[in-house]
């Protein structure tokens, strides 16, 4: 017997492949399928021609049209900006504390700064501005700067203690401890005075001779009740709201060493309807004077 079976003259072509019997049939692509094939390739090399698409050592081939995902968002930014560049106008020209007083221009302005401020600020003061030790609360109405809008904007505008803006907020508390301006004795006994003005001292014995630390050496920044200073950004002690905590160690720490709490300023890196939408952002959180 042959390998292969017998074959009559209108049998298809087959490949010459046979097992057991079974033939492969040879026929022809059906045309229409060849030429949507053939249409695919033209498409893809024209498509790698016009797109960005064959990657390169740093980079990939640009594409004749010069589209880039890049560049499409940087339209659709434009676009947006475009659409609220007169209300932005409208934003920096009205005089600060008269934004309130128009309720587009308010709504417009917190949705934007708190736009600006979950992107710019939230990693500090949190995303919902409640703070962390050493980076205030800015929902309550305790303000180491001054809560009104006009307060709250030049501090956004220029920082605090850093040294890139000259018109930075600045202040410095002695380190009395390291410095040795005040005895260990003296610390804990002011330590002991400054608990004593918002709760319970350590030992009330050391009040007292607390207090006469205080006044000499203290008052002129904190105030002669403590009740703090704005003008230097000197907290109030009296009102159980602590930046950096007002446990016995906490303040020991303060005192010895002072803090320095610094903050960058927003001018080179925000535009001006940028910080008055995020100033009036934070002024209606809760704490705006
Ligand atoms: C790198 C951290 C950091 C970032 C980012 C930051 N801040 Fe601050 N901010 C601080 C610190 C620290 C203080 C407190 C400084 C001090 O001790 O006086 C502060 C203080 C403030 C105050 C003053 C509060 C008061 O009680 O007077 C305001 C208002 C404020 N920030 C708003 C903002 C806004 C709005 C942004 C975003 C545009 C922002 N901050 C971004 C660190 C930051
Ligand atoms: C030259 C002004 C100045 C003097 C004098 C000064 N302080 Fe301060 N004090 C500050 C400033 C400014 C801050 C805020 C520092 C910061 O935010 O980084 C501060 C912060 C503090 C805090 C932290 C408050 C908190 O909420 O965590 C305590 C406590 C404190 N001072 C106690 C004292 C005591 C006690 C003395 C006297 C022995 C004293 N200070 C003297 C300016 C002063």
């Amino acid at each position: 017997m042959t390998k292969k079976s017998k074959k009559f003259d209108d049998d298809p072509n087959t490949t010459g492949h046979s097992w057991d019997g079974i033939e492969e049939f040879d026929n022809p692509m059906p045309r229409w399928w060849l030429w949507s094939l053939y249409a695919c390739i033209i498409w893809a090399i024209a498509y790698t021609i016009a797109y960005p698409a064959w990657p390169m050592i740093n980079s990939a081939t640009a594409g004749v049209l010069g589209w880039s995902s890049r560049g499409e968002v940087t339209a659709q930014i434009a676009e947006v900006e475009e659409g609220n560049a007169s209300i932005n106008t409208q934003l920096v020209e009205v005089a600060l504390t008269s934004i309130a007083d128009n309720a587009e221009l308010d709504t417009y302005a917190v949705s934007a700064g708190g736009a600006v401020f979950r992107t710019w600020c939230a990693q500090c003061h949190g995303s919902g501005a409640a703070g962390a030790k050493g980076y205030p609360n800015l929902l309550d109405d305790d303000w180491l700067w001054g809560g009104d809008i006009e307060s709250i904007y030049n501090t956004i505008s220029h920082g605090i203690r850093n040294e890139v803006d000259e018109d930075a907020r600045y202040s410095e508390m002695p380190a009395f401890g390291r410095d040795e301006i005040l005895e260990p004795a003296q610390v804990d006994e002011v330590v002991n005075y400054v608990m004593s003005l918002s709760g319970t001292p350590e030992d009330a014995s050391k009040v007292a001779a607390g207090a006469e630390v205080f006044a000499d050496n203290c008052a002129a920044c904190h105030g002669e009740d403590g009740g703090g200073d704005r003008e230097q950004g000197a907290p109030n002690l009296t009102d159980a709201i602590w930046l950096y905590g007002g446990d016995y160690a906490s303040l020991t720490d303060t005192v010895t060493y002072s803090r320095f709490g610094v903050m960058p300023p927003w001018t080179d890196r925000l535009s001006e309807a940028q910080i008055r939408a995020v100033a009036i952002y934070v002024h209606q959180l809760g704490g705006g004077e």
